[in-house]
């Protein structure tokens, strides 16, 4: 061993990892996430069912997801999975909090089990869906907001791979919603117009 082996310098090398398509596990990963009903209960529409299921001490995870190990820089491209548990919140699906990109820049999605719906929407008003199951791949072109809906009573898993320096956008959602939103009914799903009215859609800053 030498004495010294200074800062690792971080030169990234050809790589591959496995991924299991059922249960969405990626390995080896460098990080993982999970989303409560806590960290997003601003983004359902049913406030009453949200403060009803947490003064009850229920706060079930929404979703989790495995980052592989790639630098979050310009010309690298890192990449996810997502996997969304079955659930609603009052009749609303368990979804993904959703996010603009910072900088605009596309990103491509490939659904690996289950059955979702992706909602995406521009900052002008445009609004697009997309259905999100096993082999389909979806496009989110630069400046489309993206959030995913498990709509199935399986878990839905999903892979992301999204420019190094795109960045993340919350807060604007947080702040303006998205304009469809996707419900139980019948066995299936419907999309509905956003209810609340100061939660509706507008055009960004
Ligand atoms: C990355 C991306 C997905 C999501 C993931 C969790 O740009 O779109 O990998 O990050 O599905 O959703 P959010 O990030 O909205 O919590
Ligand atoms: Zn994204």
């Amino acid at each position: 061993m030498p004495a010294f082996e200074g800062t690792p310098v971080r030169a990234p090398r050809p790589f591959r990892v496995m991924l299991d398509f059922d249960t969405g596990s990626l390995t080896p990963y460098t990080d993982s996430f999970e989303r409560r009903l806590s960290d997003m209960a601003v983004a359902y529409e049913d406030q009453d069912a949200v403060a009803g299921l947490l003064s009850a001490g229920q706060d079930p995870v929404i979703y989790t997801g495995y980052d592989a190990d790639v630098p979050h820089a310009a010309d690298h491209l890192p990449f996810r999975t997502t996997i969304i548990n079955p659930g609603v919140i009052g009749s609303e699906f368990f979804m993904t909090k959703g996010h603009h990109h910072r900088r605009d820049t596309a990103e491509i999605y490939v659904g690996m089990s289950g059955s979702g719906l992706m909602i995406m929407q521009t900052r002008d008003g445009h609004a697009r869906s997309a259905e999100l199951v096993p082999s389909a791949a979806v496009y989110v072109p630069p400046g489309w907001a993206h959030r995913t809906v498990n709509v199935a009573d399986t878990p839905l898993v999903f892979l992301a791979a999204y420019p190094g320096d795109a960045g993340h956008d919350y807060e604007s959602v947080e702040r303006l919603g998205f304009s469809r939103r996707v419900h139980r009914r019948d066995g299936g799903y419907e999309l509905r117009p956003a209810a609340a009215p100061d939660r509706e859609f507008r055009a960004g800053p």
